[in-house]
């Protein structure tokens, strides 16, 4: 089942815009992060939740999608996410974050696939502005903000040849491919 659900877990860029995300739906995958491992249970992490239509606004302009897309400015209007999850590292608790929004942003994206939503990790964020945007505290540095909504692309998973290229790429029916390395090829000892 963990395999089904991580194989599941893709990088998902498109989502159906008008299915909403209730903000009850976003604390409840936070909870999930909560309950994640976290380096000397500094639990350094903090998150600012959106789900209304005019906050998401506020946030998108501040992000990069998919870079290996050079022709792809991003989702549109329509296609843009319902809801966000920032991941924020509280400088009052830690100065240095580790791993463990790593972790908190897998446990949230592995519990909304759960849900039957879809995200994608951004971390290509015009942090500044964003944080400006949102009128973030300077006390919280932003680590990743993660993208969610119902997904509206099909992802499949495909075979990298050795030494071969790792580029996603999306083909004539806008069918997303992200190409894994084998089992052979990672396990070196
Ligand atoms: C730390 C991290 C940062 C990422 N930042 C971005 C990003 O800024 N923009 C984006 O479109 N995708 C981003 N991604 C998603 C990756 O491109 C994606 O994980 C990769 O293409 C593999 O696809 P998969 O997640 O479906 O396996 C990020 C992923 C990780 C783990």
């Amino acid at each position: 089942m963990i395999r089904d659900l991580i194989i599941k877990n893709r990088s998902y860029r498109r989502f159906f815009e008008e299915v909403a995300i209730e903000r009850r739906t976003l604390r409840e995958l936070v909870d999930l992060a909560r309950m994640s491992a976290s380096a000397g249970n500094c639990q350094p992490l903090k998150y600012i939740i959106s789900c209304e239509p005019q906050k998401n606004a506020l946030i998108f302009p501040h992000l990069a999608w998919a870079g290996y897309l050079e022709d792809w400015p991003g989702p549109c209007e329509g296609e843009r996410p319902a809801a966000y999850i920032i991941i924020l590292g509280d400088t009052k608790v830690s100065k240095s974050f580790g791993c463990d929004h790593g972790i908190a942003a897998q446990s949230i994206l592995l519990g909304a696939t759960e849900k039957g939503l879809g995200g994608c990790i951004v971390g290509s964020v015009q942090r500044a502005k964003l944080a400006k945007a949102l009128n973030i505290p300077s006390v919280y540095e932003i680590l990743l903000v993660l993208a969610l909504g119902k997904p509206r692309e099909t992802v499949v998973i495909e075979r990298v040849a050795p030494r071969g290229d790792i580029k996603y790429w999306r083909d004539s029916e806008s069918v997303h491919h992200v190409p894994k390395r084998s089992l052979d090829d990672i396990i070196v000892g």
